[in-house]
């Protein structure tokens, strides 16, 4: 891989590593909650550039059904993100209520992110224009997620 697919991949393990810091922590019942919420930015801007910069060009490649299981992955994911966001505003959150929900999100992510690394990004090397590729790395870079942004498969608030 090289190009979009590798910086892709690099963000992949960034948010894996933040993650595990988070896991280790609750392991022995601390809560890393400024951590956990740099690893939430980080995946939830990582979901908006794949969901507005590299899905439509994959899908007008003729990528539909994988993009469509990416897209309902990314939803179940928000999810969660959002649960475990909620479990933190509570006084004294659960440690062991959110090692479960930290160790749920990284399984998610294990197998998506295996999934987009062997099929979608590839792919995206292969098919994407010069200028979708570069929308994808200028995206990436720009690390500001708009408004209220959510993936497009999100469950209701
Ligand atoms: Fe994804
Ligand atoms: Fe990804």
């Amino acid at each position: 891989m090289s190009g979009v697919a590798q910086e892709l991949v690099v963000e992949h393990h960034s948010i894996d590593e933040r993650l595990a810091d988070v896991v280790a922590g609750l392991d022995e019942g601390e809560v890393r909650a400024e951590a956990f919420r740099a690893a939430a930015t980080e995946l939830k801007h990582h979901i908006f550039v794949e969901e507005e910069h590299l899905f439509p060009p994959l899908r007008a490649a003729g990528m539909i059904p994988p993009v469509l299981v990416m897209l309902r992955e990314h939803g179940e994911m928000w999810g969660v993100l959002e649960m475990i966001e909620g479990l933190l505003a509570a006084p004294s959150p659960d440690a062991a209520v959110l090692r479960e929900a930290c160790g749920r999100l990284m399984d998610q992510l294990d197998a998506h992110n295996l999934k987009e690394e062997q099929i979608l990004y590839p792919a995206a090397d292969q098919t994407l224009a010069p200028q979708d590729q570069e929308s994808v790395s200028t995206a990436l870079v720009d690390g500001d997620l708009p408004g209220d942004w959510r993936a497009s498969m999100a469950p209701p608030r």
